[in-house]
């Protein structure tokens, strides 16, 4: 029997980096087995998707809490998979689709995905068409309604195979592939600015955003250099301190409240606590965790935004335990923070860490 309704789907489509696809199976493993559930993967390496299976046992439990908390690190996106497609007529691939996701509507949205990856991108061009079919189709079969908080996934290995499910806006990414489209004003002085800024639109809830990265609140950033964290700060409104033996971007200093300090970020300390501490050092993933220990639990930072580089090959198992011994030292400082942690788009081989002040886990 189809299922249509995606708390009954015992299958999750995901989304990664391609060649992470190992790290992401291993994350789902570790997630069902905190629930008492098991399952496995299919996956093939470099693909860049995958799918997870529970038969029998619905997958809903293992998507995020909300947007911004819960969610698996090394998935851009995940939903609950409805069913399969194959063999769609060139002539009329919209009939028989929408044959198959009618029972599962109406939808509020729809995403058309592929595989970020050389072969899942020579999709792109094709599905620009077939959005343009398919969305007066479902609005004229009755399967289009903006109040119905279901979203229509539809993921194509290539124009005529791939699996379509649903779910609800707040329990996936709100971009298509877990992809945000962001462009880089002339004013940043690295691109590195878009990862900060994906950081906080995928970690960080508005209130959030708006309560931490606001006028007046004070941040660190270190490993400043040449500035793109720090001019994302500073355009907030941010007054914000650069710790780097190398230069700042000179505007950033003209004509931001920015002041930057030549000095190694292991050994500098504050003359005073600051709000929020960012760091894009590339060191060890064990030192660069110690040394945000090091800002939080001596209260030097409130809240921490921060990359792990992720060069090993145990990359999941890596992740999994350094969370586990942040989170025990702030508990054993007697502090209850957050700990959400992504791989984002703009990430390689590295994570983003967010340490925010309140209840809830990694
Ligand atoms: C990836 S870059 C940072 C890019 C920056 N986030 C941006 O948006 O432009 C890493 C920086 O860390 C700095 N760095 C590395 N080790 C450091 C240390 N021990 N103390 C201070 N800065 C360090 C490097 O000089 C380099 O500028």
């Amino acid at each position: 029997m189809a299922i249509i309704h995606d708390r009954d789907a015992d299958t999750l489509l995901l989304l990664c980096r391609a060649g992470f696809e190992a790290d992401c199976a291993a994350e789902l493993t570790e997630r069902a087995a905190g629930q008492g559930q098991g399952g496995y993967a299919r996956a093939t390496r470099e693909a860049g998707w995958l799918t997870w299976h529970q038969p029998g046992q619905p997958v809903a439990a293992l998507m995020p809490r909300t947007l911004h908390s819960g969610g698996l690190v090394f998935a851009r996106t995940a939903w609950p998979v409805l069913g399969h497609f194959e063999d769609l007529p060139q002539h009329d691939r919209i009939s028989p689709l929408l044959a198959q996701v009618a029972p599962a509507g109406p939808f509020s949205a729809l995403r058309l995905e592929h595989a970020d990856t050389n072969t899942g991108r020579t999709l792109q061009r094709f599905l620009r068409g077939f959005r343009k079919a398919l969305e007066p189709a479902l609005k004229k079969a009755q399967l289009w309604d903006e109040s119905a908080d279901r979203i229509l996934h539809l993921f194509f290995e290539d124009s005529g195979r791939g699996l379509f499910g649903c779910a609800a806006a707040a329990s996936v990414s709100p971009w298509e592939q877990g992809i945000p489209r962001l462009r880089l004003p002339a004013a940043a002085p690295s691109r590195s600015a878009l990862k900060l800024e994906e950081a906080w639109l995928r970690l960080m809830s508005d209130t959030e955003q708006a309560h931490w990265l606001a006028a007046g609140r004070t941040a660190v950033d270190l490993g400043a250099a040449p500035g793109g964290w720090t001019w994302q700060l500073a355009r907030r409104g941010l007054r914000v301190t650069g710790v780097d033996h190398g230069r700042l971007a000179a505007h950033l200093l003209d004509e931001y409240p920015v002041s930057h300090v030549s000095a190694d970020a292991f050994t500098w300390r504050p003359p005073r606590p600051v709000d929020v501490l960012v760091c894009d050092i590339v060191d060890k993933p064990s030192r660069s965790l110690a040394l945000m220990e090091k800002w939080l639990v001596r209260g030097w930072a409130k809240v921490a935004l921060f990359n792990l580089k992720l060069p090993m090959k145990q990359r999941q198992a890596t992740v999994s335990s350094l969370l586990a011994r942040l989170e025990a030292s702030l508990a054993e400082a007697g502090l209850t923070m957050q700990i959400r942690a992504a791989q984002l788009y703009h990430d390689r081989e590295e994570i983003t860490v967010v340490v925010l002040p309140g209840q809830g886990g990694a």
